[in-house]
């Protein structure tokens, strides 16, 4: 099994960004838990982070023609705005889940709209960066 996990915008930021609102916890240290846990379970991991709306496109289209068996992407805040990278997701075959490390339903209301995760398998949010572990254990379980 080969897991892609996809990181958008301001997400290279963990640590110093909002802790009150998403830890004190890196993106790197995130990553390595993801590793952890991937090897443990003998499964390959690979990782990319963007700034860039296109970047993400490319990314997941591609993640459609390496065979990957599935998809963990925290899209950020282009789930809230971003129609290209929901056609993106739309557009492979291979299963995504989202996943967010706040609970976006209790900030913002224009955080309680997705559009991205109507395209994917499901959802994981509000578990801080356990998030992520939830989704690679969700493919693991299948
Ligand atoms: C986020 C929630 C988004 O609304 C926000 O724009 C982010 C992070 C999360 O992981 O909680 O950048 O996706």
């Amino acid at each position: 099994m080969k897991i892609l996990v996809i990181h958008g915008p301001n997400l290279n930021l963990l640590g110093q960004r909002e802790p009150e609102t998403y830890g004190v916890i890196t993106l790197e240290q995130i990553n390595n838990e993801l590793s952890d846990l991937a090897q443990k379970n003998n499964i390959e991991i690979e990782f990319f982070q963007s700034n860039i709306e296109g970047e993400l496109v490319t990314k997941i289209q591609s993640a459609g023609l390496r065979n990957f068996s599935g998809v963990i992407i925290n899209p950020a805040a282009y789930t809230h705005t971003s129609v290209a990278i929901r056609d993106a997701i739309s557009a492979i075959k291979t299963p995504v889940i989202e996943v967010h490390i706040s609970n976006v339903y209790k900030r913002e209301d224009f955080r309680h709209k997705s559009l991205t995760v109507s395209v994917c398998k499901g959802q994981i949010c509000g578990f801080g960066a356990q998030s992520y572990k939830l989704a690679l254990q969700a493919f693991l379980n299948e």
